[in-house]
C-alpha cells in the first residue's frame, strides 16, 4: 500500500495482463453482519480485507462474535439473534456498510432484550444522512438519541418498545442503504408474523437492493418482492431468523472492476487485453452492467462465468449520455473516460454521488477540471468535455478511495494526443484501502510506460557517506522503489568469497554476477533464497566488492540488472556511478559529498552499535583505500555527473538531508 503523501503517476501508454480482484465490498460487509447475527458457524472465502470491512470485523467482535482468520478463510460463529454484550461504543470509520445495517440490528435486538450501543464514525460518517432509517426505526417503537446533528451519527440506541402492527415505510430515493439494513436486520423480529416494509418514493440504486434480497436468500431468509415498492420479510417461526450457509464464497468486487475494465477500453490496443477475474457474467453485483456501459463507449468486453476480458474498441472512445442511477459508484470510472471521449459525455440521476465518501459530483468536477477538462454539473448530472490542452494536475482525493482510483487513469493522457504526456498527483493515495488496498501495486503491474517518463533519482556518493539511508529514505516518502546497487557488488563478492573464485578472475566474477538471484524484501536481502542482510555488511565482503568492482566485465553483467529496477511509479538508485554511467538522464543527481573522518566516525558508531569490534584508525585506512580504487579505477571512476547537485551532509542530520533533497525534487516537479 501507498501510504506517502502523494503518488505520482507517470504518463502511461499501454495496459496488458492479468488482475484478480479483490473482494466485493458490498457483498462482505453483508455476509459478515448475516454470519454474526445467525446462529452457528459461517466460512466465508475471499473477504475483502480493508477498513471498510476491518470496522466491521472490529464491531462483531465487540457485540461478542467469534472471529477466526485463516487467510484466505474467515471464520465467524453468530450470535444466533441473540445479544451477547447489551452495551457498547462502536466505531465505524467511514463505513455506510457498516452503519446502516448495524444501527438497524442492534436498534432492534436492544428494543426487544434490552441494551445502550453508541455507533459513531470519522467525520465525514457524521455528514451522511441517516434520518431516514431514524425515522424508520423510531415508528417501530426503537429508542434512539442523535449525539450530533438531528439526522446523521453518532447514534445511542438504547432499548425502546417494538410495534410492529403498523406497515413499516422507508425512504428510497436517498440511500438504498436504508432500505438494505431493514432488510437484513428485521428477521431478527419476524418470528411470528410476516414484516412488510413499503418503500415512498422511488427506489434507488436497485441493484444493490437486489444483492441484498440475494445474500439473505443465501442465509435462509425469505422475502417477497411487490415491484419495487413493498417488500416482505416471512416469519420464520420457531425455525431462527438466519440460517448459516456453512460456507460462502464472495465474489471480486465489480466496482472495483470498472477501473481495470476502462483500463483495458482505454489502453490495451494491438491484440493485448486486461483480463479480470474475480467477477464475470455470473455476478450478483448491480456494478457489473458497467460493462455494457464501458461497451457503449467503445470498449470490446470477453464475459465468462467468473471473469472478464477487455481490449480497446472505438478510439478515441465515444462519448455517451447515460442515466446512471443503477451503477452509482462505477458510473465515476465513466467519468474519467469520457476525459478519452470524441465529444462531450452527460452523466445523468446521480444524485446519490452527494452523500457518498464526499459530494462526488462537486469533488470529480474540480478534479477534472485540474486536467483542463471543461466539466459542467448540477444536483444529479455532471457533464464533461475532454481537455483540449492537458495539464499536470495535483488531484485531491477527499478521503475518496474511487476519486483516487478512478483519477489514476487520467495517466493515459499521452493516448489521447498530450504531447509531451503529463504525470498525475494523487493525493493522500492510501484512501484506496477503504476497498482495494493493494490498487496502486495492481495498476502498475499490468500498465506500461515509456522508460524514459518513469523517473530516476541517483544518490552517488564514496562508502559510508550514508547514501543508502538517505536513498531508501526517499524511496519511502515518495513510494518509489530503491536499489542499493552496492548490494548488487556485494552480493556477488560474497558469492566468489563462498566458491573460492578470487579477486581476480573477472570471467568467473561476470559468471557469478550474471546468475545473481537477489531479492529485495521488507528490508532483508535474498541470495538464493537465504538471508544475506548482515553478511553483505561484513568488512571482509565490502574489501572484495570494491576491488572487484573495478573489473569492466562484471559491471557489464550487472548493469542490464540495474537498470531493470526502474519501474512504475520510480526509482531512487544509489552507488557510485547511478548518475554518471547507469541512469545519466536521471531527472534528480545527488551527488554526497562527507569527510574520511566523519564517515569512519559514523561507521564506527553503526559497528559498535550493532555489538561488533572496531578501531576508528583502521577503518578510515580502510574508507580511505577504498575511495582510492573508486576514483582510480579505469571504469565508472567515482566522479559527480556534471548535473549532479552536491551535498555534504557531515553537519547536517538525515532528516534534513531528506528534506533537502525532496524541495530539489519539488523544485523539478510539473506540479503547480
Ligand atoms: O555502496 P557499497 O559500499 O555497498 O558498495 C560496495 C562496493 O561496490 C563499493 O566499494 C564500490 O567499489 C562498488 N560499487 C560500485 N558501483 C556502484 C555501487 C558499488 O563500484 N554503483
Amino acid at each position: 500500500m501507498f501510504d506517502t503523501p502523494f503518488l505520482d503517476i507517470p504518463p502511461l501508454i499501454a495496459a496488458e495482463g492479468c488482475v484478480r480482484l479483490p473482494g466485493s465490498k458490498s457483498i462482505s460487509n453483508r455476509v459478515l453482519l448475516l454470519a454474526g447475527l445467525c446462529e452457528g458457524t459461517t466460512t466465508l472465502h475471499g473477504l475483502l480485507d480493508s477498513d471498510d470491512t476491518r470496522v466491521m470485523l472490529d464491531a462483531l467482535r465487540a457485540l461478542g462474535c467469534a472471529i477466526e482468520n485463516g487467510g484466505a478463510s474467515t471464520r465467524v460463529t453468530g450470535l444466533g439473534g441473540r445479544l451477547a454484550v447489551h452495551s457498547a461504543s462502536l466505531f465505524l470509520g467511514n463505513a455506510g456498510t457498516a452503519m446502516r445495517p448495524l444501527t438497524t440490528a442492534l436498534a432492534l435486538l436492544a428494543a426487544t432484550q434490552g441494551g445502550d450501543f453508541e455507533l459513531r464514525g470519522v467525520a465525514r460518517m457524521h455528514e451522511r444522512p441517516i434520518g431516514d432509517l431514524v425515522d424508520a426505526l423510531r415508528a417501530l417503537g426503537c429508542t434512539i438519541d442523535e449525539l450530533g446533528q438531528p439526522g446523521y451519527p453518532p447514534l445511542r440506541l438504547r432499548g425502546g418498545r417494538l410495534d410492529l402492527d403498523q406497515p413499516i415505510r422507508v425512504r428510497g430515493d436517498v440511500s438504498s442503504q436504508f432500505l438494505t439494513a431493514l432488510l437484513l436486520a428485521l428477521p431478527l423480529v419476524a418470528a411470528e408474523r410476516d414484516i412488510a416494509i413499503d418503500v415512498a418514493g422511488e427506489l434507488i440504486s436497485k441493484p444493490y437492493v437486489e444483492i441484498t434480497l440475494k445474500l439473505l436468500a443465501r442465509f435462509g431468509v425469505v422475502v417477497r418482492r411487490d415491484g419495487w415498492q413493498r417488500f416482505t420479510i416471512a416469519a420464520h417461526g420457531d425455525d431462527g431468523a438466519y440460517r448459516s450457509p456453512g460456507e460462502l464464497h464472495v465474489e471480486g468486487d465489480a466496482s472495483s472492476a470498472s477501473y481495470f475494465i476502462a483500463l483495458g477500453a482505454i489502453a490495451a490496443a494491438d491484440g493485448h487485453s486486461v483480463r479480470i477475474e474475480g467477477v464475470g457474467s455470473e455476478s450478483i453485483q448491480g456494478d457489473i452492467a458497467f460493462a455494457d456501459a464501458a461497451e457503449q463507449m467503445g470498449a470490446r468486453v470477453t464475459r465468462s462465468a467468473n471473469a472478464l476480458e477487455v481490449r480497446r474498441g472505438a478510439w478515441p472512445l465515444r462519448a455517451i449520455r447515460l442515466d446512471c442511477n443503477h451503477i452509482p459508484d462505477a458510473a465515476m470510472t465513466l467519468a474519467v473516460m469520457a476525459l478519452f471521449a470524441d465529444g462531450t459525455s452527460r452523466l445523468a440521476n446521480i444524485a446519490s454521488w452527494r452523500v457518498k465518501e464526499t459530494d462526488r459530483i462537486a469533488a470529480m468536477a474540480a478534479e477534472l477540471r485540474k486536467l483542463g477538462a471543461v466539466v459542467t454539473f448540477g444536483a444529479d448530472f455532471i457533464e464533461i468535455t475532454p481537455p483540449v490542452q492537458w495539464r499536470a494536475a495535483e488531484v485531491r482525493t477527499y478521503d475518496d478511495h474511487r476519486m483516487a482510483m478512478c483519477m489514476a487513469l487520467a495517466a493515459f493522457n499521452p493516448l489521447a494526443g498530450a504531447r509531451p504526456g503529463v504525470p498525475v498527483r494523487i493525493l493522500d493515495p492510501r484512501c484506496v484501502a477503504k476497498t482495494f488496498p493493494d490498487y496502486f501495486e495492481t495498476l502498475f503491474d499490468v500498465v506500461r510506460a515509456e522508460p524514459e517518463d518513469i523517473p530516476v533519482i541517483t544518490v552517488d556518493g564514496p562508502s559510508a557517506s550514508g547514501k543508502g539511508t538517505l536513498a531508501a529514505a526517499l524511496a519511502a516518502a515518495l513510494g518509489f522503489h530503491y536499489l542499493d546497487s552496492g548490494a548488487l557488488y556485494r552480493a556477488t563478492a560474497l558469492a566468489a568469497l563462498s566458491a573460492g573464485v578470487g579477486d581476480n578472475d573477472p570471467a568467473a566474477l561476470a559468471r557469478l554476477g550474471g546468475k545473481l538471484d537477489l531479492r529485495f524484501e521488507a528490508g532483508s536481502t535474498l541470495l538464493a533464497g537465504a538471508n544475506v542482510t548482515e553478511a553483505l555488511r561484513r568488512e571482509d565482503v565490502g574489501a572484495m566488492a570494491s576491488k572487484i568492482a573495478a573489473w569492466p566485465e562484471l559491471r557489464d553483467t550487472l548493469r542490464a540488472l540495474q537498470l531493470s529496477f526502474r519501474r512504475l511509479p520510480g526509482l531512487v538508485a544509489d552507488g557510485r556511478d547511478m548518475g554518471s554511467v547507469i541512469f545519466p538522464a536521471a531527472r534528480l543527481k545527488v551527488f554526497l559529498t562527507a569527510s574520511a573522518e566523519e564517515r569512519a566516525l559514523r561507521r564506527h558508531k553503526q559497528l559498535i552499535s550493532k555489538g561488533f569490534s572496531a578501531r576508528l584508525e583502521d577503518l578510515l585506512a580502510d574508507l580511505r583505500a577504498r575511495d582510492a580504487r573508486d576514483t582510480n579505477r579505469a571504469v565508472a571512476p567515482l566522479v559527480a555527473a556534471t548535473d549532479a547537485l552536491l551535498l555534504d551532509n557531515s553537519g547536517l542530520t538525515i532528516e534534513a538531508s531528506v528534506d533537502r533533497v525532496l524541495a530539489w525534487w519539488k523544485e523539478r516537479s510539473p506540479f503547480a
